[in-house]
């Protein structure tokens, strides 16, 4: 994608609050697994515009960094932050979630809530692997197909558009062989994706007659329609889950 599309696409997400299927029960239900009191410290890993950043300030008592390399999401999440009793709990990093520049053995756990795919389960979860402390957390939400044998509709688009995406199970494997052990994994509801998907198409329709016009923005719309459709007709064969991991011993 060159800057132009890059730009276009930001600015279609930018007002919106879920950049991702989520839901705040979910998020709520990760969080549950994981002991934080106020000197633990937790990593959000590609927090984009911080829905859930906020979320985990207001439900837990630990030191917060919230990182992404889109360092102005992070300047307006501190400004969102600031409004809240918890926003002196907050620090950012701009910062690639592969390199992230924090101490070995420094982190009770990291937060990647459908931010994971960017890079791969696998090279994440090594990554982050030297970064936590003994016993410490790694949570992620992603993308992942529901049946063996999906539609070949689905596939080609999920082929292109993440390659790797796989299953829960496919990323227990993952997990597993990379030193974690498995605490928690659950699909997320149906709200997850209304609540993703369902601002997102009425972006599409306000955007439309406005970027009539600008070859660059239409194609970088026709290609967020198309993921909708596939969505509308494929999206019983792919969904959104969670895995809670712990540092094994
Ligand atoms: C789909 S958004 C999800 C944002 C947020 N976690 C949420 O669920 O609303 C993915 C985010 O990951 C960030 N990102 C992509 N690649 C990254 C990387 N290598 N390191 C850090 N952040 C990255 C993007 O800038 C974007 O904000």
């Amino acid at each position: 994608m060159n800057d132009d599309a890059t730009h276009y696409l930001i600015t279609f997400f930018e007002p919106l609050e879920f950049l991702a299927p989520a839901d705040p029960a979910a998020t709520g239900r990760a969080l549950a697994n994981i002991p934080l009191d106020a000197s633990s410290c937790i990593v959000d890993v590609g927090c984009g515009t911080g829905r859930q950043t906020l979320q985990l300030l207001a439900e837990t008592p630990a030191q917060v960094i919230a990182s992404d390399l889109a360092s102005n999401l992070l300047v307006e999440l501190v400004q969102r932050a600031a409004s809240t009793s918890a926003g002196n709990r907050l620090r950012t990093l701009t910062a690639d979630m592969l390199a992230l520049p924090l101490n070995e053995g420094s982190i009770d756990a990291v937060y990647a809530e459908g931010s994971i795919y960017c890079v791969g389960i696998e090279r994440a979860l090594k990554a982050w692997y030297p970064l936590l402390k003994p016993g410490g957390y790694v949570c992620f939400s992603d993308a992942g197909f529901t049946t063996l044998n999906p539609p070949k509709e689905a596939v080609a688009f999920w082929q292109a558009e993440y390659p790797d995406m796989g299953t829960p199970e496919s990323a227990k494997h993952i997990a597993l062989a990379a030193g974690y052990n498995i605490i928690d994994e659950y699909w997320m509801d149906q709200s997850a994706w209304d609540n993703y998907y369902e601002p997102y198409a009425d972006r599409l329709a306000s955007l439309k007659p406005q970027w009539q016009g600008n070859p660059v923005a239409m194609d970088v719309l026709a290609s967020l329609e198309h993921e909708l459709a596939i969505y509308r007709a494929y999206g019983d064969s792919y969904g959104y889950y969670f895995l809670v991991l712990q540092k094994a011993a």
